[in-house]
């Protein structure tokens, strides 16, 4: 025990000092342009492959992206591209990194899921933050992680700075809005009362190691959860509110969020600390304010507001940082409880990397110009699974085919006020049919006549609704073709060989 200890300490301090060296000859010259970050999670099925979204981050000269975690692939892709990273350890690993060992398991993390990746075979991820946990202390999961974040974070802190990264990798919490209060006056803002002593120790070690506050700001949620929210608040320049406080003018909720949270930690005693956007966006469909137009308009104003570096009435003239929320949809996000159908529509982009609606990512130039999009995705063949024309199924059997179809996929985009919530009842069924279908890599046993379902060649899409047809990747995640030994034993071959090449 104590020799392996030993071992692995020298080992580990060896990898260091190789490290160090290789630092000393790393171009510290090359900077990073400044301009927005983006939030790049994967929960999709189908998800594209890691090059080709980075691909797609340097062809929209996107330099900074924050991630949910720390998948292998993800950050190999990133090595050597220069793009700014904020990796994340998630909530389930809370207990272990804030627990009883958390100290050592901290350690073992750094190493494994952060260092590792500063120097892959000589490239490098130009890693800058560690994200502890997402949201403890939001709703429900602050019973579950509230009391774990800021140990977890204080070993991640303490890990950093024993592997000699104090001062260049910077661990913090990304909180959601809710950790703040005084709605009324953004002036008046402090940390909510149950966590403001918490909060105040966590800031504190921010000022300490030069780590930012990072906070998720959703004036689309404002909207929905509000009721009489003025709905030009949530834009830019459409209502004006004065803060009774202090007089300020304000034109835009996403600046009061911002001023409610620089109060916060004036009042905590730091009214310098460095605040950064975590989150902040618009989705594009599941309900009604969700849609194309509302998400153009608010990002585009948004993407302007920050290149103005304008600032906020309390910190005038001071650039934010920020990372829109998202990049890419994410079909099979958690709906939570069914009260968020939006949840799957965040991207700037459709799961499949083509562009939404045009948007200017420099904030600068016109915002009628469209991103490029993602190249070298590969689809499943142009095939689509309808409702069948051929007979008029029994309606309640339909109806339950329905439902089976999208309780096994991802049918938001039918909800009320969703792209496809104006179809008829039978484009309504084949809708259903089809992203079924497309879920299951359009294997033929999940469109026949048997299931009321027929394949056709030709796209079913309508102007406002968009049937989507199903990417060919992810295959590790395919049910099999048919339960035949055979193809079971090529199934597996196959997703063998994932681990080998
Ligand atoms: C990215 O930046 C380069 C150099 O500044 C510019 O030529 C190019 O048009 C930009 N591309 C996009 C999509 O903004
Ligand atoms: C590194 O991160 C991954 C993904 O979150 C996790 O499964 C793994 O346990 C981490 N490694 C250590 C040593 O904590
Ligand atoms: C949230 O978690 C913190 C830390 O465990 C705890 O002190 C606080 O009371 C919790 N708040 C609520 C509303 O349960
Ligand atoms: C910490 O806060 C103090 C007091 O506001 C400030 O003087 C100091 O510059 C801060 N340190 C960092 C690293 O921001
Ligand atoms: C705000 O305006 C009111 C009325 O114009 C004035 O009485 C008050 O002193 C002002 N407060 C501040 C903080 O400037
Ligand atoms: C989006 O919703 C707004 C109302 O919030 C409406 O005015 C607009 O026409 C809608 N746009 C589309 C494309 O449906
Ligand atoms: C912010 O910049 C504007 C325009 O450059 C200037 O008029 C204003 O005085 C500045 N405000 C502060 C507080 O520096
Ligand atoms: C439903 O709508 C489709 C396309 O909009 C149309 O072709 C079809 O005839 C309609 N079906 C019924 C039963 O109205
Ligand atoms: C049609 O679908 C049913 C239900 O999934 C399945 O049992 C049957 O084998 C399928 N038929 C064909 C010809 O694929």
């Amino acid at each position: 025990m104590t020799f392996s200890f030993w071992l692995i300490n020298a080992i580990s301090q060896a990898l260091l000092v190789g490290f160090l060296v290789c630092l000393a000859g790393f171009d510290g010259n090359r900077t990073v342009e400044a301009g927005i970050g983006v939030n790049w999670g994967d929960t999709a099925r189908q998800p594209l492959p890691p090059e080709i979204v980075v691909r797609l981050l340097q062809s929209n000269n996107i330099s900074r992206v924050k991630l949910f975690d720390t998948k292998p692939s993800v950050l190999e892709a990133l090595a050597g591209t220069g793009i700014e990273v904020m990796i994340a350890a998630p909530n389930n690993l809370l207990s272990r990194l804030g627990g009883a060992d958390g100290e050592a398991a901290a350690v073992n993390w750094v190493a494994q899921n952060l260092t590792k990746y500063l120097d892959l075979n000589g490239e490098s991820v130009n890693i800058k933050y560690v994200a502890v946990g997402n949201e403890p202390f939001w709703g429900e999961n602050n019973k579950t992680y509230g009391h774990l974040a800021f140990p977890a974070l204080t070993n991640i802190q303490n890990a950093i700075r024993g592997a000699g990264l104090e001062g260049r990798v910077f661990a913090t919490i990304p909180l959601s809005a809710d950790v703040v209060e005084g709605k009324l006056d953004p002036s008046a803002g402090v940390f909510r009362s149950d966590i403001a002593s918490l909060m105040k120790k966590i800031v504190s070690s921010y000022n300490r190691t030069g780590s930012p506050l990072v906070i998720n700001m959703y004036p689309f949620l404002s909207i929905v959860w509000t009721p009489h929210f003025p709905p030009g608040y949530a834009f830019f320049g459409e209502h004006d509110k004065t803060d009774s406080l202090s007089n300020l003018t304000y034109t835009s909720m996403f600046d009061e969020m911002f001023d409610l949270t620089v109060a916060a930690v004036k009042r905590a005693g730091f009214p310098r600390l460095k605040i950064i956007v975590g989150e902040v966006g618009w989705p594009t469909d599941g309900i009604r304010l969700a849609n194309l137009s509302n998400a153009q308009k608010f990002n585009n104003q948004l993407l302007k507001h920050l290149a103005s570096n304008s600032g906020t009435p309390l910190r005038p003239n001071v650039t934010i940082d920020a990372y829109l929320f998202s990049l890419l949809d994410e079909n099979v996000k958690d709906l939570l409880g069914g009260s968020a159908p939006y949840e799957r529509h965040w991207g700037i982009f459709y799961q499949d990397g083509t562009p939404k609606y045009p948007i200017d990512l420099s904030g600068h130039g016109e915002s009628s110009s469209w991103p490029q999009a993602a190249v070298g995705v590969k689809y499943l063949p142009r095939r689509y699974c309808i409702e069948t024309p051929l007979f008029a199924p029994d309606p309640v059997l339909l109806g339950k085919r329905i439902d089976f179809s999208c309780a096994h996929s991802d049918c938001t985009a039918l909800g009320e006020g969703g792209s496809c919530s104006p179809l008829n009842d039978s484009m309504k069924a084949s809708y259903a049919f089809n992203i079924y279908y497309q879920f299951n890599y359009q294997q033929d046993s999940y469109c026949n006549y048997t299931t009321f379902g027929a394949v056709v060649t030709e796209d079913p899409s309508t102007e406002t609704c968009k049937f989507p047809l199903g990417l060919d990747y992810g295959g590790c995640n395919r049910g099999p073709q048919v339960t035949m030994k055979l193809s079971l034993f090529v199934l597996f071959t196959f997703c063998l060989s994932f681990f080998f090449f």
